[in-house]
């Protein structure tokens, strides 16, 4: 049954209006979206301009023309796993919330350890969440992550939280061939989000986004590979047809209200493969508001750059990285966004897309300053290309790596301040791993 988006709207602004004890008819709104955030990266990093003398190219084509810096490399004992971990423990901590108060977990991802056992599980095991809790993955390319997000919107807003909270993990490791046009575009990392009631950081409205979706093969990876194969320039393509297309339904969804000047988007967060690509989809959606090149650009500078400077140390985070730009953008200027509202656009390949906004709480600057959230940058180890073309030979065979006896995957513990670790696998194939 189809429903008319004013009725889709209805029934989110109805359901805004539940309570702990699930929907109310009472007319009390309720706003639902991302309460907490937390990252983690890897260890190690790549200077980029390092990566363009190894490889021969000018370094200003990979910091300018691709509009990024240093990229994060994964060390054998990380992974996507390891990685989530890591983000969802910071979150829980930072943020001040108790494991016993999540009632969904899942994780986004495309670079998933197992074709069965989903990472949500080992994570679920790792921060000794409850047993009672709905717990699963999500793939679609970098777009896992805010189908993650939105069934947790939807599962709030149909009263089945009865006032607990979602923890939504977006994790991965992004790789392309060496050499290849999409090497300098790598990186890895996660990001976590509470999501809930009452959302300290940003109210979300989500019965009104703008969605594309279209089969196309501008990035895949087959089941044996771990580097991904991409159609790079169709793959840009592809990107700012979808933008056009979400963006033009959110536009009609909202109506007058989407270019009101009482209450306009002042700033918007893109999925962020490489920054550029921030600033070619920027200057697509000026372009369809009528505004010209010049303009494009002044507004660039103010709406999205501050939201670019996380990703371009860490690099591409596919399903976290439209998160990591929230990230970036709120750690930065939370203070005076305070109250006004945002844009997201999410592209995931092959493809899918959705855009969709938000509204900055009031109280965020100060929440994100607590939880220090930027910490998982300081002290990183910088790699020689020497170095990194070595981890990336030794992870050709990481997965089959031989755990030693004594290591055992930590089970219905909490393990505050901790890193988890990936230690191989058991004579089963069970992956392993530790706290460190
Ligand atoms: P390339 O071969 O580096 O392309 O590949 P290029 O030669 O066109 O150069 C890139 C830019 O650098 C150009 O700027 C050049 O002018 C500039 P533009 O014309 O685009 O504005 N340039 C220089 N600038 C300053 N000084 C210089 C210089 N030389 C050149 N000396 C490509 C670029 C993005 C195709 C490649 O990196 C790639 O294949 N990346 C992987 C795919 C990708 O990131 N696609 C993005 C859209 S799809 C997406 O976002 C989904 C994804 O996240 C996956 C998922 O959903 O799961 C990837």
């Amino acid at each position: 049954m189809m429903l008319a988006p004013d009725l889709l709207h209805q029934i989110y602004m109805n359901a805004k209006t539940t309570s702990s004890t699930g929907p109310s008819p009472s007319s009390r709104a309720v706003p639902i979206g991302i309460d907490a955030i937390a990252f983690a990266v890897p260890r190690a990093y790549v200077e980029l301009s390092d990566l363009a003398t190894a490889r021969g190219v000018p370094p200003a084509k990979y910091i300018e023309g691709l509009g990024n810096v240093q990229m994060a490399v994964a060390a054998p004992d990380e992974d996507p796993v390891t990685l989530a971990t890591e983000a969802a423990s910071r979150l829980l901590s930072g943020a001040g919330r108790s494991p016993d108060k999540i009632g969904l977990c899942i994780v986004g991802t495309e670079t998933a350890v197992d074709h069965s056992k989903p990472i949500a599980s080992y994570l679920h095991g790792m921060l000794g969440l409850p047993r009672a809790c709905r717990v699963f993955e999500t793939k679609h390319a970098c777009f896992g992550g805010t189908a993650g997000l939105f069934n947790a919107l939807d599962w709030i807003a149909s009263g089945s939280a009865r006032g607990r909270s979602a923890l939504i993990v977006c994790t991965d490791i992004a790789r392309y061939p060496l050499r290849s046009p999409g090497e300098p575009t790598q990186g890895g990392g996660a990001v976590a989000m509470l999501v809930s009631e009452r959302p300290r950081l940003v109210e979300l409205d989500p019965g009104r986004s703008g969605c594309y979706s279209q089969h196309v093969h501008d990035f895949w990876r087959p089941l044996h590979r771990k580097d991904a194969l991409v159609d790079g320039q169709f793959s840009v393509q592809c990107y700012l047809e979808a933008l056009s297309g979400a963006y033009e339904e959110w536009r009609q969804l909202m109506g007058p209200e989407a270019a009101s000047s009482d209450d306009p988007l002042v700033r918007t967060c893109y999925h962020v493969p490489y920054g550029k690509m921030a600033r070619k989809a920027h200057q697509r959606r000026c372009q369809l508001d009528g505004l010209d090149e010049k303009t494009a650009e002044e507004r660039f500078a103010i709406e999205v750059a501050p939201s670019l400077r996380l990703p371009s140390q860490v690099g591409n985070i596919y399903t976290g990285s439209l998160y990591l730009s929230l990230l970036s953008l709120l750690s930065a200027e939370a203070e005076e966004l305070a109250g006004k509202r945002i844009g997201l656009f999410s592209y995931g390949s092959g493809c899918a897309a959705e855009f969709f906004a938000g509204r900055v709480g009031p109280h965020a600057a100060a929440l994100l300053q607590a939880m220090d959230v930027t910490a998982p940058l300081r002290n990183r180890q910088r790699l020689s290309i020497p170095e990194y073309e070595a981890l990336r030979q030794r992870d050709a065979d990481q997965d089959q790596r031989p755990a030693p006896p004594s290591a055992v995957t930590p089970s219905d513990a909490t393990a505050a301040g901790q890193r988890a670790l990936y230690c191989g696998i058991d004579p089963q194939e069970r992956r392993v791993y530790t706290w460190q």
